[in-house]
């Protein structure tokens, strides 16, 4: 059985993360056997009781415990979801992975992408994407759209303009090093756009054609 691939997603809130997540599940579940959609923090019970702690306004966390909660959470992903699916050979959509946590602790908290990528390094063991759609959008943008939706901000959302502009600029940095595996997408594009460039950038990983179990009995 072949490998699977673990494609994340990342970009500042109010990118468009979400809605480009689904609409490529949709596209990519035509080309592969098999596809999952995943979130972080979340996607298994541990790391969504964590992800509810970690988002929660109500509680004051100090940068290195919200570093380790959100490492805490992505090692128990790993372990639990990510690496048995991979090893059957499915293509995992991750909404955020370790790259959000060098742009938000790493530089939005300031704690340092080198300190940040260590703990991480320990939490993940050796997944690590094999692509990563980065959505690029400005602060701005991003917070304008969050405001537009009537949910209330959690407790990352509640943070002010340098918080956003250093994530933003951090993203910057990653893609800059990292060319091969970060593609970065124009996320002020109409959704649609938005969903051709990713999969164009998603191509080279994708199997040719439909996938093999709605090409029906030969
Ligand atoms: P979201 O799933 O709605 O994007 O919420 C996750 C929030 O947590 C978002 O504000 C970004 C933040 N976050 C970090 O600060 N570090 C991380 O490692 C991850 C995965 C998310």
């Amino acid at each position: 059985m072949s490998a699977g691939r673990l494609i994340t997603i990342e970009g500042l809130d109010g990118a468009g993360k979400s809605t480009l997540a689904q609409a490529l599940h949709g596209e990519l579940a035509k080309r592969a056997a098999r596809v999952e959609l995943l979130r972080e923090p979340g996607g298994v019970e541990v790391s969504e009781r964590i992800r509810a702690l970690v988002k929660d306004p109500a509680l004051e966390v100090s940068p290195r415990a919200e570093a380790l909660l959100y490492a805490a959470a992505r090692a128990q992903l790993c372990e639990e979801r990510i690496a048995p699916l991979l090893a059957a050979g499915a293509f995992v959509l991750l909404d955020r992975f370790v790259d959000s946590s060098l742009a938000y602790q790493g530089a939005g908290r300031g704690l340092g992408v080198v300190a940040v990528r260590a703990i991480n390094d320990f939490a993940t063991g050796p997944i690590a994407p094999a692509r990563t759609l980065l959505l690029r959008i400005e602060p701005a943008l991003g917070r304008l759209r969050l405001h537009e939706r009537a949910e209330q901000p959690d407790r990352l959302e509640q943070e002010g303009e340098e918080f956003f502009a250093a994530i933003a600029a951090a993203y910057e940095e990653l893609a800059r090093a990292e060319p091969q595996r970060i593609r970065v997408i124009d996320a002020g594009q109409p959704p649609a756009r938005v969903l051709a460039d990713a999969l164009a950038a998603l191509e080279d990983l994708l199997p040719a054609g439909p996938a093999p179990s709605s090409i029906g009995p030969r």
